[in-house]
């Protein structure tokens, strides 16, 4: 297995009881064709020494020490900076991640990480509730949006006897995720125009049709597509999110501006994703000025707004198209009779009406269908879902084109 064939992978080790695992972590990616630098922390040196990773490297171990931790020692961080084709931080500890996140430099290994143009990827370990830490939280946040990679943690057993998330990645999981950074990235160069958010059709000035949608996790999959290497345009609805980091934004109110926009720019795509909730019907006509409320029943004539999703299924030579469905019962069924009735050639449904997940919650879970076959994405945060299936939707373009 050279996944990793000639790969310079600089493992920052920092002070968590997982460190016993970045011994192993470093025997297997040499297996795997990568020549490993190890930098240590004082801390990190604590639980392994220098000379276990110096053994299992073949190569001087740096940091550890007081006099080698210090930023200032020689120049060994630009030189090291320089000689990594990717960093990896195994295990990073909340404090380690603090000190990133701010861009502290004060040690060598943190002092590598702001020097170095290299890919950045950490694998948190750590106490659940040290990972579940808003300020832990905060600072990964600031991280992911500085372009670090997250890997990880994993749920599970921890050392100190308690169940959850913050358990770091196996080493196996850890080089494949490292490898992935070296691959092309898979939606490298395609065009994809994503919806998202809720349309609002307006009844008079001051009042307006809409539905429970935050958007979340349309801005995810823009992200994520992003992330694959895509040219995303998301054409969102009114939500009160700020919009992701190099996607072309286009903010729409109703279905019909989201239909204009959209149809002005799908010909020329390669994928639509539809993760708007648009509103089925809007007022048959908007009245000028507010409604005066008296004491007898009001009617609104509605009329159905166009099938944006449909429309772009419907196509000659249109993009691959997918979608979303949200079902309360019998997800399976409902979902694959939508995916047929609209023409389209994924369809992601995620059950609503089920606590913490779905609509305005950070967490979803999707059950996916394509001609001939399905996927699970397990419930975790929209950002992750998001990745997954953007990863299926590649897959699927790929085999498909
Ligand atoms: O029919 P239903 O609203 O359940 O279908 C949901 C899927 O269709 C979502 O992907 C949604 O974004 C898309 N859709 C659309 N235009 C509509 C209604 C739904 O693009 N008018």
């Amino acid at each position: 297995m050279e996944q990793m064939g000639g790969k310079h992978i600089l493992l920052g080790v920092t002070g968590g009881i997982a460190a016993y695992k970045s011994a192993e972590l470093v025997r297997r990616l040499r297996e795997a064709g990568a020549e490993v630098r190890v930098v240590l922390t004082r801390a990190g040196a604590e639980f392994v020494t220098p000379l276990t990773f110096q053994a299992l490297s073949g190569q001087t171990v740096f940091g550890g020490s007081p006099e080698q931790a210090a930023p200032e020692s020689a120049m060994e961080h630009i030189e090291l900076a320089r000689w990594a084709d990717a960093i990896l931080v195994a295990p990073a500890t909340a404090h380690t991640l603090a000190r990133l996140s701010h861009g502290l430099a004060d040690d060598l290994l943190t002092t590598i990480c702001l020097a170095s143009d290299a890919p950045l990827a950490v694998a948190p370990a750590m106490n659940r509730r040290m990972w579940n830490n808003k300020i832990t939280q905060s600072n990964i946040d600031r991280l992911r949006t500085c372009g670090v990679h997250l890997f990880g943690p994993a749920e599970g057993e921890q050392a100190c006897g308690e169940w959850g998330a913050g358990r770091m990645l196996e080493p196996e999981v850890l080089i494949q995720r490292l490898a992935g950074l070296f691959k092309t990235p898979l939606l490298a160069g395609l065009r994809i125009v994503v919806t998202a958010g809720p349309t609002l059709e307006d009844i008079d000035p001051v009042r307006y049709l809409g539905n429970r949608s935050s958007g979340k996790m349309g801005y995810a999959v823009a992200s994520a597509a992003v992330g694959a290497g895509a040219e995303v345009v998301l054409v969102s609805g009114v939500t009160s999110l700020a919009r992701p980091d190099g996607v072309a934004f286009v903010k729409v109110r109703s279905a019909g501006e989201m239909h204009n926009e959209v149809m002005r720019r799908v010909t020329n795509c390669d994928i639509f994703i539809a993760a708007a909730a648009v509103a089925d019907y809007r007022p048959a006509a908007r009245i000028d000025r507010k409604i005066k409320k008296n004491d007898a029943p009001l009617a609104l004539e509605l009329v159905p707004n166009p099938d944006i999703l449909a429309e772009v299924a419907r196509l000659a030579n249109g993009p691959f198209c997918v979608g979303f469905a949200a079902e309360t019962e019998r997800l399976a069924e409902h979902a694959e009779a939508k995916r047929v009735a609209k023409g389209v050639d994924m369809i992601a449904a995620n059950q609503v009406g089920r606590p913490g997940i779905g609509f305005e919650s950070d967490e979803n879970a999707l059950e996916v269908f394509w001609s001939g076959g399905r996927a699970t994405l397990p419930r975790s945060s929209k950002t992750e879902v998001a990745h997954r299936l953007i990863e299926l939707i590649g897959q699927r373009y790929n085999s498909a084109s």
